[in-house]
């Protein structure tokens, strides 16, 4: 049986093995009571039989034994015990008492039994001045036991009801300390049940011991965690809603000015930039759709084995005829396989974005060269250009979700450098900005190398 109440256990782990001492102790104290029972009676018994032995004299040449009162009341104690006795000669000529009272060994007390009552017997050798060879005579006691067992009782039943006591008085300072103990912690736990849900401000419990402080720190330090990770959510919705109502507001411009025009090919040309314009709302919800994939803990990460060349002249392929548009001269420069571990889609989708912002930001009649290697473990992919680059001190916040240099003339959402460090951290990597040689922008992604 397990206890999961840490009351219960506690009280368990404090109160069995005291009473288990106590039972120890009790038992001992019950063979105490007995030892002391025996030592008072047997007391009583010496005191008893000298004083009938020193009664006994000679009178009128024979011998007199005559029982003194006192000597059969000291043992009265109103448990209703019966007294024996019996006084001989040295020879064992009976001069009073019982004839039948069995004798106890010299100065030895004994435990006998006497018509059907167990009893304590006790003998005693004295001289009698002038009785000749009838002294010394002996005088044997005995008493049952009915005092001597009450006497035990008692003892016993004290001591019994002192364990007793201690124990329950243990239970109960265990079960204050823990009330006390255990307050903070339930503090804590209304505090969090209270607390407004989408507060999750600082959890403060006052009073709290030094064993429960890590655990609050850490509930406060997830509760912060939560809030930024909400607020950036908030933000990256309000951003994302933001982004596709000014797209869908052109849109829908463009539908009413194609409806309303009448001559063909008018009505051909808003359509043609209707068409457009739906085609860069597909890929804003495209890189929307990436971005929150890329996001850790969103799904499952995959774990292909990517070869990144591959992907890169897949990727320029699709990107070559944006490049023949704008004269640039797209280039790759590699020198075989470079394996990564990681989701091949969104690896894919990272070089489209590097290379779609060389092809865009970079002056027309320019060069863009994506360049492949392994050194070291790691797989670099670095995309140069020749245009006009990043300022250094715009260059952290290009990464950011949504941040988009002021002034650009070329449409986009700020998204695109966002996805490529997300995929980048995600399959393990980082990605920096530099100077191109050329005075562009070099962006370069170091990934680690799949073992062969
Ligand atoms: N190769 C580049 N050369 C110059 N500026 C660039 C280049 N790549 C990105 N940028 C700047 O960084 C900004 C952020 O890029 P990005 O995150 O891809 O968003 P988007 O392309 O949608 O604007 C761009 O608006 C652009 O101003
Ligand atoms: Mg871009």
């Amino acid at each position: 049986m397990r206890i999961n109440s840490l009351r219960l256990q506690l009280l368990a782990w404090v109160v069995l093995p005291l009473a288990g001492l106590a039972t120890i102790n009790l038992w001992t104290s019950q063979r105490n009571a007995l030892a002391t029972a025996d030592l008072v009676t047997d007391r009583m018994l010496v005191g008893s039989a000298r004083a009938i032995a020193e009664r006994v004299a000679m009178a009128d040449g024979a011998l007199d034994a005559t029982i003194p009162p006192a000597a059969i009341e000291m043992f009265d104690t109103g448990d209703r015990d019966s007294v024996y006795y019996r006084v001989e000669t040295a020879g064992g000529r009976l001069l009073t008492g019982y004839p039948d009272l069995p004798k106890a060994p010299q100065h030895e007390n004994i435990g006998a039994s006497y018509r059907g009552h167990p009893l304590r017997l006790l003998t005693l050798g004295h001289p009698v001045i002038g009785a000749g060879e009838d002294s010394p005579i002996s005088v044997t006691v005995g008493v049952t036991l009915a005092g001597h067992d009450a006497m035990v009782k008692r003892l016993w039943l004290s001591a019994f009801a002192q364990q007793l006591a201690l124990v329950a008085i243990a239970g109960v300072f265990v079960l204050l300390g823990l009330h006390r103990g255990l307050a903070p912690l339930i503090r804590l736990r209304d505090a969090v049940r209270s607390a407004d849900r989408n507060e999750l401000g600082a959890i403060e419990v006052s009073g709290a011991q030094s064993e429960i402080r890590p655990l609050i720190d850490a509930l406060n330090a997830y509760r912060e965690r939560v809030r930024a990770q909400m607020a950036a959510q908030r933000r990256f919705i309000a951003n994302a809603a933001h982004q596709l109502r000014t797209p869908l507001a052109l849109l829908s411009t463009q539908a009413s000015y194609a409806l309303r025009e009448n001559a063909a090919d008018q009505r051909r040309e808003a359509l043609v930039a209707l068409q457009a314009s739906s085609g860069r709302l597909a890929r804003l919800a495209e890189q929307l759709l990436t971005l929150s994939r890329a996001e850790p803990g969103s799904r499952r990460p995959r774990a292909d084995r990517i070869d990144l060349t591959e992907a890169a002249l897949h990727v320029l392929e699709t990107q070559m005829p944006a490049a023949i548009n704008r004269k640039i001269d797209l280039g790759l420069d590699e020198d075989g396989p470079v394996p990564v571990i990681g989701d091949g889609t969104m690896l894919r989708e990272m070089i489209v974005n590097l290379v779609d912002n060389a092809v865009r930001y970079s002056r027309a009649g320019g060069s863009v060269t994506v360049t492949l290697s392994a050194i070291d473990g790691e797989a670099i992919l670095t995309v140069i250009d020749d245009g006009p680059g990043i300022p250094s001190d715009e260059r952290e916040h290009v990464l950011e979700r949504f941040y988009r240099i002021a002034g650009s003339a070329e449409e986009g959402s700020g998204l695109g450098l966002a996805i490529v460090r997300e995929v980048a951290e995600t399959a393990g990597g980082r990605v920096t900005l530099g100077d191109g040689a050329a005075g562009g922008l070099a962006v370069e992604v170091r990934l680690p190398l799949a073992l062969p």
